[in-house]
């Protein structure tokens, strides 16, 4: 383990509590942390310097500087590990609930380069998901796409979607390892990508997952489906990212004046 009086702790020692100011010391401390943290300079891992220790400099108690960690640990900015300490956590990219964002958005988004590596592209007949999202006739074809997504050269996804043949027949003959499926549906077949519910679990990797994302804790599965304007089913996709990269924030808006 490392020893928490390096010089890279140090840094903690720069928040400043100012005792007569209207701001509770503990909401003064996150913000002096976030500050230090979210630029993305500290490394993962750097450990925070002892309770006690950052208790004395910064002139508060351990309850106070506990409520802050509490925050910042909720935040997935720092992580607590019993016995061992409180850490710098590894930055992890943060899904935007409220924006249905294709995956190529999504990583430019946060200023990374997106890339694919298309696993597999055939046409498949319905699966029972198939048919009871689409509605189709039992004849009906789907494409079906897998690709490895991934954010500066890094597999952080291994998605696998199914897209009726027939609202986009000769996909085929697109690029899908360097272009976004979005972007092709909606420029090239006319359909406007709408609105998508999602349904987000956690499972143990699979070999597959392990091979290919090399993820080795929880993988994060999130089922979409998608709809155009006309409310035409398009897209049911399962993607699967890398926990320990990725994670998922929902943002809710609680309706007001209701009666319980
Ligand atoms: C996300 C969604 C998928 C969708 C994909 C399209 O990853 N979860 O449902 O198929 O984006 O990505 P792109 O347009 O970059 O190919």
């Amino acid at each position: 383990m490392k020893h928490a009086s390096t010089s890279e702790s140090d840094v903690f020692f720069r928040i400043r509590v100012d005792k007569i100011s209207p701001v509770p010391a503990y909401a003064q401390i996150t913000e002096g942390m976030k500050n230090l943290l979210q630029p993305g300079s500290i490394p993962a891992g750097t450990p925070l310097p002892p309770e006690r220790v950052l208790c004395e400099r910064l002139g508060v108690s351990r309850m106070t500087l506990r409520q802050a960690c509490e925050a910042l640990e909720r935040e997935g900015l720092i992580e607590s590990h019993r016995g061992r300490g409180t850490f710098v956590a590894p930055r992890r990219m943060t899904k935007k609930q409220q924006e249905m964002r294709s995956f190529t958005e999504e990583i430019r988004s946060r200023g990374q380069k997106p890339s694919s590596r298309l696993i597999v592209f055939r046409n498949v007949k319905q699966s029972p998901e198939d048919s009871e999202f689409f509605g189709l006739p039992e004849t009906e074809s789907f494409y079906e796409i897998e690709r490895l997504r991934l954010a500066d050269d890094v597999p952080i996804a291994l998605e696998c979607i199914h897209i009726p043949e027939y609202l986009c027949p000769g996909l085929d003959r697109f690029n899908l390892v360097s272009h976004s499926i979005y972007q092709i549906l909606e420029e090239n077949y006319g359909l406007v990508l709408a609105h998508c519910s999602e349904e987000i679990s956690a499972v143990a990797p699979t070999k597959k997952h392990k091979r290919l994302l090399q993820a080795n804790g929880a993988v994060l599965v999130v089922n979409r489906r998608t709809y155009t304007n006309k409310e035409t089913p398009v897209e049911l996709a399962t993607t699967a990212y890398r926990g320990d990269l990725y994670r998922a924030v929902v943002h809710s808006i609680r309706k007001t004046g209701e009666a319980y």
